[in-house]
């Protein structure tokens, strides 16, 4: 469960102004709950994510993950129960260190049984998570992750992520950089985990179809503000067209066209 209720999110311009990105914006996503996050460039979608991660911290307002206010934990205490990637496929995972050494430090907040795992065991755990990518990892385990493709990398990223499991799942265009079929193979395993693993999770995407395919809710966020909430069956009767549609009046490009037409 998430609860972001009323945060303020600002950054100094210097010479004593401030660039106001969230006012006191409220979200509420049960627990389970798969959420879509769409809306323009600058709109605020990556900031609230890093507001939830305490990545950056909120100047008012109340964070709770699963019932617990997290508001005035550091980051690296809220990574125990977040788990999260982001679009560049570099930023997950550390490059001159192997498969499996990625996977131990992931491991190590995640649940009692991987922390006291005998190495040989360990091993024989993650060569069937790593399987599960479909992607022949588990011959790999002792390559540097270096060697890896993006797609192979983002995959990657995922799993650690969730191998924690986590009480929310932060993904913030986490296929935009991955080529077509690689796209759709980590949007594939992102709905497999996030069933397995029955998570809560976020996620940022400008691809409005993969917005509608993934998740129940959808929230469109324009200038730091929640402009549309689409659940139940306002959301299974929403297309592609009424996505853009709702976008273009939030930009008010649907009256300049208006206008375009009439004149
Ligand atoms: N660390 C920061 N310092 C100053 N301004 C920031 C910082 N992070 C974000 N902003 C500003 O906050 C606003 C919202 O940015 P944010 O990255 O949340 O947008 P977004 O919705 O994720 O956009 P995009 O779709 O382009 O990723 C932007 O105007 C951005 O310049
Ligand atoms: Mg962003």
């Amino acid at each position: 469960m998430i609860r972001v209720e009323d945060i303020v999110v600002s950054f100094s311009l210097g010479g004593g102004q401030e660039h106001m990105v969230l006012n006191k914006l409220s979200l509420e996503v049960e627990r389970g709950q798969t959420v879509s996050i769409i809306g323009s460039n600058g709109a605020g979608k990556s900031t609230l994510l890093n507001a939830v991660a305490g990545t950056v911290p909120v100047r008012a307002g109340k964070i709770f993950l699963d019932s617990r206010d997290v508001t005035a934990l550091p980051e690296w205490q809220r990574a125990l129960y977040v788990g999260r990637v982001r679009q560049d496929p570099l930023a997950g995972t550390a490059g001159d260190m192997t498969v499996l050494d990625n996977l131990a430090l992931a491991a190590r907040k995640g649940p009692r049984r991987f922390r006291l795992a005998t190495p040989h065991r360990f091993v024989r755990e993650m060569e069937g998570k790593v399987a599960q990518l479909g992607m022949g990892l588990e011959q790999r385990l002792k390559e540097n992750v270096s060697r890896l493709s993006g797609g192979q990398r983002q995959a990657l990223t995922l799993l650690m992520a969730v191998l924690s499991q986590p009480s929310v799942l932060l993904l913030d265009e986490h296929t935009a950089a991955l080529d077509p079929a690689n796209a759709e193979m980590v949007g594939g395993l992102t709905r497999k985990f996030i069933a397995e693993f029955e998570l809560t999770a976020l996620i940022v995407t400008h691809d409005m179809k993969r917005a509608l395919e993934q998740a129940t809710r959808i929230v469109m966020m324009h200038e730091g503000e929640i402009i549309a909430d689409l659940s139940g069956a306002e959301k299974e009767k929403m297309d592609v067209a009424g996505l853009v549609r709702l976008f273009k009046r939030a930009r008010g490009a649907e009256y300049a066209e208006d206008r375009d037409l009439l004149s």
